[in-house]
């Protein structure tokens, strides 16, 4: 397993090129499945994710390559039905499967993705959804059995705006016979780049983006070529970077737009941040000040750039307090983060990390996408070495990390053991 050893403390300096957005390409990528012809994405990110993606998407019968950030799909002639549990374990977005082969094949057996890192993640509100949709749904030995006799359009309340569940009841919708409204759909950027594709294709979506969804059934979806959004986390990541070091970053290909309540709050720490319609440039501050954060759905502060927030809090001048409302257990990074010697008072979904002047390099183990990052982040202030194990993790959804942060100045090396 990889690696990273990283020498700090750094301040970083120049400018970083932002990947297409992991969370955007995956339901693209399931979209695929029911269009019967052969669909381009652009702007792909090369991440573990996509690669399990294109995994899955070869065990359907549907082959798929990706060159230089073009993703060619083949779904001319897809042969299977069931996602299998090794592919949905590492990763869970695999349950996007379900809605798009139940909708055009009629039936679906994708293995049920059971918990993650930071606690139960459960899938009751998109099963729930496509029952109301009409789909059969049976738990067989793990797997979860999805079959209909044609879907058709319903009224669906989400009692909480899943991004996930809009995704998947969105690709099983557009293809149900009637009319299906979503309401307190998910209202993510991700959720609009769907649509946008969907819509190019054929389907007849009003109001993604917001949280009413009305989608009108279509008899079939077009094959496509779309372009994936920027990724807004992975550009929050290098925002954060840049506060935290007190360096000086341009970041580009970017949608700022998508990243108004992060923006605010690196503004809030004292950082000088210029935004251009597919820029940001960010100097950070000599002193960084708390601030406090609540993470929630979109447009909220997003619950993915919680973790690497409190590394920037961890060397902050005073205390600072974190409410995490989206994934009330995420803070598996907590005891890797004081590992590095922050002061952190971890108390059910409230953490209260007061400012030390220096964090100390160390190892560490990444434990998830975002938690992992927090760790770099982390350990380019730290004083001497900081090694962290795992960094499989950080491949899922980061493209080329250490290249990116080396060409800021970061001395950051891959150890492949
Ligand atoms: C997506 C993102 C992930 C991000 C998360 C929240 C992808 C591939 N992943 O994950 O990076 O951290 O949104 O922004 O896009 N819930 C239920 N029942 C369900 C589904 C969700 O109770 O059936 C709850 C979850 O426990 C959580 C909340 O809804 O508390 C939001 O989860 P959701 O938006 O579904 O997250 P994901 O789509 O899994």
């Amino acid at each position: 397993m990889d690696s990273f050893m990283i020498k700090g403390p750094c301040r970083l300096k120049g400018s970083v090129t932002i990947s297409g957005a992991k969370n955007a390409m995956l339901p693209l990528m399931a979209a695929t499945i029911f269009t019967g012809g052969k669909c381009r994405l652009e702007n792909v990110p090369d991440l573990r994710d996509t690669r399990t993606m294109i995994k899955l998407l070869k065990v359907l019968g549907i082959p798929a390559e990706l060159n230089e950030g073009t993703l060619d799909v083949d779904a001319s002639d897809p042969s299977g039905f069931e996602a299998p549990y090794d592919l949905v374990r590492t990763m869970r977005a695999s349950i996007y499967a379900l809605g798009p082969l139940v909708a055009r094949f009629g039936k679906a057996r994708v293995s049920l993705p059971g918990g993650c890192a930071w606690g139960p993640r459960p899938i009751n509100l998109h099963l729930q959804g496509l029952k109301s949709l009409g789909a059969e749904i049976r738990i067989d030995h793990g797997y979860i059995d999805a079959s209909a006799d044609g879907l058709k359009g319903a009224e669906i309340i989400l009692a909480i705006p899943s991004v996930g569940a809009t995704v998947n009841l969105m690709l099983a919708a557009v293809l149900a016979e009637g009319e299906t409204v979503i309401e307190n759909a998910a209202c993510e950027p991700e959720i609009k780049n769907l649509a946008d594709a969907l819509i190019g294709a054929g389907a007849k979506i009003d109001g993604a983006g917001s949280s009413r969804i009305i989608i009108e059934g279509v008899s079939k979806i077009d094959p496509f070529t779309h372009r994936v959004i920027p990724d807004r986390i992975e550009a929050g990541t290098y925002a954060a970077a840049a506060v935290l070091t007190g360096g000086e970053v341009t970041i580009n290909d970017c949608n700022p737009d998508h990243m108004h309540a992060v923006i605010d709050k690196l503004r809030s720490c004292g950082a000088e941040i210029e935004t251009a319609e597919r820029s940001i440039h960010v100097k950070g501050p000599d002193k960084i000040f708390p601030v406090d954060i609540e993470t929630g759905f979109y447009p909220a502060f997003p619950t993915d750039m919680q973790a690497q927030m409190m590394a920037v809090m961890s060397v902050a001048d005073g205390a600072s307090s974190f409410v995490e409302h989206v994934y009330t257990d995420r803070f598996t990074h907590v005891p890797e983060l004081k590992r590095l010697g922050a002061k952190i008072n971890l108390d059910g979904s409230v953490a209260v990390v007061n400012g030390v002047e220096r964090l100390q390099g160390a190892p560490v183990m990444a434990t998830d996408i975002r938690a992992s990052s927090a760790l770099i982040l982390a350990a380019l202030v730290a004083e001497g070495d900081t090694k962290i194990l795992r960094i499989y993790h950080i491949d899922r959804g980061y493209e080329k990390i250490e290249a990116k942060f080396g060409k800021l100045g970061a001395e950051i090396t891959r150890i492949s053991e």
